[in-house]
């Protein structure tokens, strides 16, 4: 059974392959609108979504398929009534695979080891997976070869960030990562873990953002989290002096929901550098491709 849960439970090859068949969809939509037929996606949502939501719902109905969003609550799916295992095994009867956001990502994993359904991780406090696959597929497009691109990620360690080092570990791009000294101390030994010689960490923005043609940040409070570390992160604004410290061709990357003024300015948002729309459009196409993989037998 296949389920999506990180990056690096990935080899090249198999990416590579979810990559280019959302090229392929992305193109001739046409071609695949009976991929998914009599399939149904189920979708549980513990924290709020836009994208991810409408990406795997519109998604799944142009593959031909039909979708049914959950609440938790409602389905038992709390370990409170029954064990997430049994509602698995019961929702297994019903739907062919399972899209699961929320804040437990060691429960993901253990559900997917189950093997009764194919388990997509729609976002976790620890990684965000399909996110980082439709980003790779917008560099791919703005730059023909990903290996020339130079990036910087500015910004908190979190969820989106450790999908992206994931991704890196495979890929061997180049990588800066920039997170304010006070965060990153916490992380330390997990990052030691992936480094490698296209893998480096700064702790300052103006330094890591030379030589860069893609500039990504985050919000630096993801859903869920307690502590706000907004103090931390002086200098952390991506602006347009820190845009102007890249290289010419640099582009401007952003997961979304953005926080105005915070991580970014407007004027670096909407601007002619930023490619978040096209990254928004871009996470259904992965999501379609990653569904297709999941539920191929
Ligand atoms: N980028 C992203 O996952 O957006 P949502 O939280 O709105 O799904
Ligand atoms: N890091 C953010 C990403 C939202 C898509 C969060 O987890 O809230």
């Amino acid at each position: 059974m296949k389920h999506f849960i990180d990056i690096n439970n990935f080899k090249k090859k198999e990416i590579d392959e979810i990559i280019s068949v959302a090229k392929k969809i992305k193109k001739n939509p046409k071609n695949y609108f009976s991929s998914c037929k009599d399939k149904t996606l189920g979708l549980i949502f513990e924290k709020q979504s836009l994208r991810t939501r409408l990406s795997f719902n519109v998604g799944m109905q142009k593959l031909g398929g039909s979708v049914l969003e959950l609440q938790s609550k409602d389905i038992g799916f709390d370990n409170k009534r029954e064990k997430a295992e049994d509602v698995l095994n019961v929702l297994s009867q019903y739907i062919d695979c399972l899209m699961i956001r929320n804040n437990n990502h060691k429960q993901i994993v253990n559900l997917s080891k189950e093997n009764i359904l194919p388990i997509i991780n729609g976002l976790t406090e620890y990684s965000h997976p399909c996110q980082i696959l439709g980003d790779f597929l917008t560099i791919q497009e703005k730059f023909k070869n990903y290996k020339n691109v130079n990036i910087v990620w500015i910004g908190d360690y979190n969820n989106v960030l450790r999908s992206l080092i994931h991704l890196q570990n495979i890929y061997d791009f180049k990588l800066n990562v920039v997170v304010p000294n006070q965060i990153f101390k916490n992380y330390e030994n997990e990052f030691i873990k992936f480094k490698n010689k296209n893998l480096k960490y700064l702790a300052d923005p103006i330094e890591g953002v030379k030589k860069s043609n893609c500039i990504m940040t985050d919000v630096w409070v993801s859903m869920g989290e307690k502590n706000n570390k907004t103090k931390y992160f002086k200098n952390f604004t991506v602006n347009k002096k820190i845009m102007s410290k890249a290289e010419k061709n640099v582009i401007f990357m952003h997961c979304l929901p953005a926080k105005r003024g915070q991580e970014v300015t407007s004027d670096v948002l909407d601007g002619k550098n930023s490619v978040v729309l096209m990254q928004a459009k871009n996470r259904m196409y992965i999501q379609q491709a990653i569904l297709i993989y999941v539920l191929k037998k």
